[in-house]
């Protein structure tokens, strides 16, 4: 079977994890959540109190870091580890993680710190990735790439409601504010900004549902697994 890389962008809460692991469990194969890495290394910059303008700071915290994933044996849903600590609710509902997110990600060390890592899991294909930066800087040779898309307050409201059910008391209005913050920063940062690779395909997910989703992007993984046949 030849097996492909498939790059996956696009603004923040648009589902693009959902369309991953649902790729992932469909063709078998490895998926790499990389916002999950930019959100741990946040995390290990707040716990530690490390100054994210002092350069020399943000270096020598990074060589203390070690991100790895492991797939729970109950659930079978993959967890991100911290220096082998499981942090994958932290780092969902830590609204300190939230709000400083894109401000780490925004510095060319540990963009690089973390780039690497993910060209190295990536190696043999077979692989899902998703994020901001995949399709036009991580894997510029994917195989597909999707640029997933939807209208802000959907997002903000599909995403008030995941906190909601996590039990995080917080408002439509918070989240939508930190939402376009994110998407803003994100956009507009010097280093690998977020915009569609010119051979991405945009998908806007504002109106249809996961089903139809999932069958327009099956068809075009299909048809990139046919060409490399
Ligand atoms: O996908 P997410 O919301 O978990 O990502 C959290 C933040 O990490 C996002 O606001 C921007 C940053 N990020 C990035 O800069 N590059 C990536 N490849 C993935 C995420």
């Amino acid at each position: 079977m030849n097996q492909i890389v498939i790059a996956i962008d696009g603004y923040s809460s648009c589902g693009k994890s959902t369309i991953a692991k649902e790729l992932s469990k469909i063709l078998k194969y490895k998926y790499v959540d990389t916002g999950a890495m930019y959100r741990a290394v946040t995390l290990y910059f707040i716990q530690n109190n490390i100054d994210f303008k002092n350069i020399e700071e943000v270096n020598k915290a990074l060589d203390n870091i070690k991100i790895t994933f492991v797939i729970n044996k109950e659930t079978l849903i993959q967890e991100t580890f911290l220096n082998n600590e499981n942090i994958e609710n932290e780092i969902r509902v830590n609204p300190r993680v939230a709000g400083f997110v894109s401000e780490v990600s925004a510095i060319s060390e540990v963009r690089r710190f973390l780039v690497k890592q993910q060209q190295e899991i990536g190696k043999q294909r077979g692989i899902i990735m998703d994020g901001r930066d995949i399709g036009t800087v991580v894997f510029t040779d994917a195989e597909l790439k999707l640029f997933i898309t939807a209208e802000p307050n959907v997002r903000a409201q599909r995403r008030f409601e995941e906190l909601k059910d996590k039990g995080k008391g917080t408002t439509f209005e918070e989240v939508l504010a930190n939402l376009t913050k994110r998407d803003f920063i994100d956009s507009n940062r010097a280093d690998s900004p977020l915009f569609k690779a010119p051979d991405a395909i945009e998908i806007d997910n504002s109106k249809i549902n996961q089903v139809e989703q999932l069958e327009l992007i099956m068809k075009l993984v299909n048809e990139r697994i046919g060409l490399k046949a």
